[in-house]
């Protein structure tokens, strides 16, 4: 049962922290930035890749019938008229005429007055912000434009602009590309039903609300797997998907009392849609989706289907039987992911050294899986007589794990750093270490340091990671 305990970190400190250890910048920040796009630093990306693969390798790679594609994020526009995206992938949107800020109609009512208008008609919105005469958070005016539909997709051209161009958008869901490939997919890998195929790309939407640091971006990336089952049975599938879903998050180091699920109202659920459970996350700002799970039906191989002409029923030879297969489909968000690590991950503590002095640091508790570096390698001065052992000792442990090696600063504050990245382990060389080939190890969150032989070094790596990951996923 989910509690209201909201994790005490602001958004505040989690974007300086991103910025100035490198997790995630501003985007274009040179020229003021362009709102609701960020870039990742060295350390966002390593984390990122290793969501994704940790994602893959669980669903992809451990799974006899799920398989991969990767698709491109130009479609021919025929797709999304199709798919009902052209006429159905709309925000309702709302300008302040004193201010010219816009707004997201729905989500300006549930930030004012607390109601979820998710889904709710332009009509029924215009009502409500009448009703409770929501001003605008800008300016504080009441004076709206009515509520309008906006289309989320973001178009471009291709060919020359002043000839015939051929008007086409950004995939604004990954999905789409699987029911594309489905037909092809199924037959040259032989996959019977029931089978999922997974993707990991990227998808734009022209979004209206403002972000929220890296919730909520016009350029996102989601990891979604198309599960194509026979229609009759997917209720038992759905479960196992939600618990599915909520498993791979809490691999990310997430407590559960962070997370709850909720059932989508029918007026909320996407055009495509006959059932969707979110799992949403206890952002410092609310709890907010973060994840998405819909039993779309037939909807969108029978839509295709009609729309091509194209046959794409499957076979079912043990009934002899044609049928178009329903689709269960789990969805991730790479970004949001990776925020709620950053966010439920960052810690802040008093600390005592062997002399008695007290001090704070502040700690990224990574799971060792997400982890940017696992170990850093650190010589305990720049003396040159420690570079030697200490270059030989980092080019072992990089052999095998993403490592770092620092040399600066006094050793006091390379740890620092390192808790602040979230380094698990830092190995230490000092001038012991040329007499008795042993290195310090030292443990991120006891701080406990261990002596051990350099022959011994990544077997005790190993098991302390181990250790660690163990340790914090309970
Ligand atoms: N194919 C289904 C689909 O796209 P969705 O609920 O619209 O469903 C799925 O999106 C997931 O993608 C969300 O749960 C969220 O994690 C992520 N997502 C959607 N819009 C986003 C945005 N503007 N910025 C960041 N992540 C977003």
């Amino acid at each position: 049962m989910a509690d209201e305990r909201a994790p005490q970190v602001s958004m505040d400190t989690i974007v300086s922290l991103s910025k100035r250890r490198g997790f995630v910048f501003q985007g274009s920040e040179l020229y003021g930035g362009l709102a609701n796009t960020w870039d990742y630093g060295p350390l966002g990306t390593e984390m990122r890749r290793n969501i994704k693969d940790l994602w893959w390798q669980r669903f992809v790679h451990q799974r006899a019938n799920i398989v991969g594609m990767d698709g491109s994020i130009l479609l021919n526009p025929r797709v999304w008229e199709v798919s009902g995206h052209v006429s159905e992938f709309n925000d309702p949107e709302i300008d302040c005429r004193v201010c010219n800020s816009r707004f997201r109609a729905d989500t300006l009512i549930e930030d004012r007055v607390g109601i979820n208008a998710d889904g709710k008609s332009v009509e029924e919105l215009n009502a409500l912000i009448t009703e409770h005469e929501i001003k605008c958070p800008t300016c504080g005016n009441y004076d709206w434009t009515p509520a309008r539909k906006f289309n989320l997709m973001f178009q471009t051209q291709i060919g020359p602009v002043d000839e015939s161009a051929t008007e086409v958008y950004l995939r604004p869901e990954t999905a789409q590309s699987i029911f594309m490939q489905y037909r092809n997919i199924q037959l040259s890998s032989r996959q019977r039903i029931p089978f999922g195929v997974a993707q990991i790309g990227k998808a734009f939407r022209n979004e209206v609300t403002p972000g929220n640091f890296i919730f909520r971006l016009l350029e996102l990336e989601q990891m979604e797997i198309e599960y194509f089952i026979d229609g009759d049975n997917w209720e038992p599938v759905f479960e196992e998907w939600l618990e599915e879903q909520q498993a791979f998050v809490r691999s990310l180091g997430i407590s559960a009392e962070h997370l709850r699920a909720r059932e989508h109202e029918p007026d909320e659920l996407s055009h495509y849609s006959k059932r969707t459970v979110d799992l949403e996350y206890l952002f410092p700002f609310g709890w907010k989706e973060l994840t998405g799970l819909a039993y779309r039906g037939d909807y969108d191989l029978r839509m295709h289907q009609e729309g091509s002409g194209t046959n794409l029923t499957y076979f079912d030879q043990a009934n002899d039987r044609h049928f178009i297969p329903h689709v269960v489909e789990p969805t991730f968000g790479v970004d949001r992911l990776l925020l709620i690590v950053l966010i439920e991950s960052y810690a802040e503590e008093e600390t005592v050294d062997a002399n008695g002095k007290a001090s704070s640091r502040t700690v990224m508790r990574f799971v060792p899986e997400v982890a940017p570096y696992k170990v850093a390698v650190l010589p305990l001065s720049r003396k040159p007589e420690l570079a030697g052992t200490a270059g030989e000792v980092f080019d072992k442990v990089r052999e095998r794990y993403v490592a770092e090696y620092d040399e600066t600063q006094n050793i006091g504050r390379r740890y620092r750093r390192q808790d602040e990245i979230g380094t698990p382990l830092c190995v230490t060389v000092d001038f012991d270490t040329l007499d008795d080939n042993a290195v310090t190890v030292r443990d991120r969150d006891t701080m406990e340091q261990v002596r051990v032989p350099i022959s011994e070094l990544l077997p005790t790596l190993d098991e302390q990671l181990n250790k660690m990951s163990a340790r914090l996923l309970g």
